[in-house]
C-alpha cells in the first residue's frame, strides 16, 4: 500500500443557478476589481458572459477575450499586461480548458518580475511564488482543470507546449452547471468523453497496489463515461451532460492518483503532437494510448486484464482478455468520432520522431510513465506505431 497526502481546496458548486452566488464568492476572497478571461466567442453567443456581467455591477471588471484552444503564450501575455496596468485582484475564467489553465498562468505572472517564459521552461528553477485569485465558470467538461492546479501552456514559434502548476493555482470557486454541454459541438464533446476517460487510464492502467477503493472508482469513472457517451448525440440530455461533468472532474481532482502508481506518458508524448502538428489534445491521447499499451504490454498485462473484465466483460485467458481490452477502447474512441491514427491527421510525420528525441532529450526526460519504465526506444517505437 502507498502513503498519500489529499488536498483540494476548490469549492465546488455543481448543478444549475450558481452564477448568482458570484458575487457573494467574490467578496469572500475581498475582490474589487475583476479581469473576465475567455476564448473565441462562444461564451458571448450562448449568452453566458452577459450572465456572468450582470452579476458583477459591484465590481469594477474588464475583459480579456481571444484566448486560443490550446492557449497561446503571446495572448496569455497581452492579459498579464492589462491584467497589470489595471491592478486586477480577482480573474475569473470562463470557458473550458485553455481558457482555465490560461487563466492558471496569467494570475501567476502578473507578479513574476522575470520572463515567465523561463517558469514554463524549467529554466533557473524559476517558479511562480504568488498567484492572484481566479475562480471558473466551466463551459467544456474535459480537462478537470477547473478542480485542479495544472496547466499547459503552448508556444506555436517555438512548437512547445510545457505544463506549471502548484498548490497556489487552485481554483478558489469552479461553477459547474450542466446545461453548458448542450451548445459544445460534437467534437469537442467527443474530446472531452477521451480526455477524461484517458485521465482515468493514466492513473489505473499501471499496477496494482492494493488501493482496491481507488480502483473501483477508477472504474466507475470509465463504466460511466462509455454509459452516457450518447451525449455526444444529445448534449441537451441533463442527466447525460450531468453525468458527462462530474466524470471529467472527478476524474482529475486528484482523488484518483492517492495510493495508486500513476503514468501520464501518453500524455506527454501526445503534447508533442500539438505542439509540432496543432492536433486537439484529447485525439492526440487516442492516437497515443492504445499504441502506449501494445508496447508496455507485458508490463500493464495484469492491469489491462482486470479492466477488460470488469469495463468491457470480456472473457478468455489473461492475454486474450488484455489484448481485447486494448481493441475495445480505441473502437469506443472511434464509435465517438475520433480516428485512432496520426495519418488521419497529417502527411508530414518525418519531422517527428527527430522532434520528440530533441526536446525530450532536452528536457532530461529519458525514464518516463509507470516507474519511469518508458524509455527513448519504447517512445520512438510507439511513434512508428502510430502512423
Ligand atoms: O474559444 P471558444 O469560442 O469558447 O470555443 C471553445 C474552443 O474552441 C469551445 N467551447 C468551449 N465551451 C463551449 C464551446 N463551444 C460551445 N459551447 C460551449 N459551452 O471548445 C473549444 C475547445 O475548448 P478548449 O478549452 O480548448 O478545450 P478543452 O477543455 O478540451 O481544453 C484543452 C486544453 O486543456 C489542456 C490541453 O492540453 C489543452 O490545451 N489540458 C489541461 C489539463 C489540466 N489543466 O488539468 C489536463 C489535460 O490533460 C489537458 O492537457
Ligand atoms: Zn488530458
Amino acid at each position: 500500500m502507498l502513503n498519500f497526502e489529499f488536498w483540494n481546496p476548490t469549492r465546488v458548486l455543481f448543478g444549475t443557478d450558481y452564477l448568482q452566488r458570484l458575487p457573494d464568492l467574490l467578496r469572500t476572497d475581498n475582490a474589487k476589481t475583476v479581469l473576465i478571461v475567455y476564448g473565441g466567442g462562444s461564451a458571448v453567443k450562448s449568452g453566458l458572459l452577459q450572465r456572468v456581467l450582470d452579476n458583477l455591477s459591484d465590481f469594477r471588471a474588464f475583459i480579456f477575450s481571444g484566448v486560443e484552444a490550446n492557449p497561446e503564450y503571446n495572448t496569455l501575455m497581452k492579459a498579464v499586461e492589462l491584467a497589470r496596468s489595471e491592478k486586477v485582484d480577482f480573474i475569473i475564467a470562463l470557458g473550458g480548458g485553455s481558457v482555465i489553465d490560461g487563466v492558471k498562468f496569467i494570475s501567476g505572472a502578473i507578479h513574476y518580475h522575470g520572463d515567465p517564459w523561463e517558469v514554463l521552461a524549467k529554466k533557473n528553477n524559476e517558479a511562480f511564488n504568488q498567484a492572484v485569485p481566479f475562480g471558473t465558470v466551466l463551459t467544456l467538461p474535459a480537462t478537470g482543470s477547473e478542480v485542479n492546479s495544472g496547466a499547459v501552456i503552448n508556444r506555436s514559434e517555438l512548437k512547445e507546449k510545457r505544463t506549471m502548476g502548484g498548490p497556489q493555482f487552485f481554483p478558489k470557486f469552479s461553477i459547474c452547471d450542466p446545461t453548458v454541454v448542450a451548445t459544445i459541438p460534437e467534437r469537442q464533446l467527443a474530446n472531452g468523453i477521451v480526455d477524461a476517460y484517458m485521465h482515468t487510464l493514466e492513473q489505473y492502467l499501471t499496477t496494482s497496489y492494493g488501493n482496491l477503493l481507488q480502483e473501483r472508482e477508477a472504474e466507475a469513472i470509465l463504466a460511466t463515461l462509455i454509459e452516457i457517451s450518447d451525449v455526444v448525440h444529445n448534449p441537451s440530455d441533463y442527466k447525460l451532460a450531468y453525468n458527462f461533468m462530474l466524470c471529467a472532474s472527478h476524474a482529475l481532482n486528484g482523488s484518483l492518483r492517492c495510493g495508486a502508481v500513476t503514468d501520464w506518458a501518453t500524455h506527454m508524448i501526445g503534447h508533442e503532437l500539438t505542439a509540432l502538428y496543432g492536433i486537439d489534445h484529447a485525439r492526440t491521447l487516442a492516437i497515443i494510448g492504445p499504441r502506449l499499451y501494445e508496447v508496455q504490454f507485458d508490463l500493464k498485462k495484469d492491469k489491462l486484464e482486470q479492466y477488460g473484465r470488469r469495463i468491457f466483460g470480456i472473457e478468455g485467458s489473461k492475454d486474450e482478455v488484455a489484448h481485447l481490452a486494448i481493441e475495445r477502447t480505441e473502437s469506443f474512441f472511434q464509435s465517438l468520432g475520433i480516428e485512432t491514427r496520426l495519418s488521419a491527421y497529417t502527411d508530414s510525420q518525418q519531422d517527428l520522431i527527430p522532434h520528440v528525441k530533441a526536446k525530450f532529450t532536452e528536457r532530461g526526460w529519458t525514464e518516463m510513465g509507470q516507474n519511469g519504465s518508458l524509455k527513448m526506444a519504447e517512445v520512438e517505437e510507439i511513434l512508428l506505431n502510430c502512423r
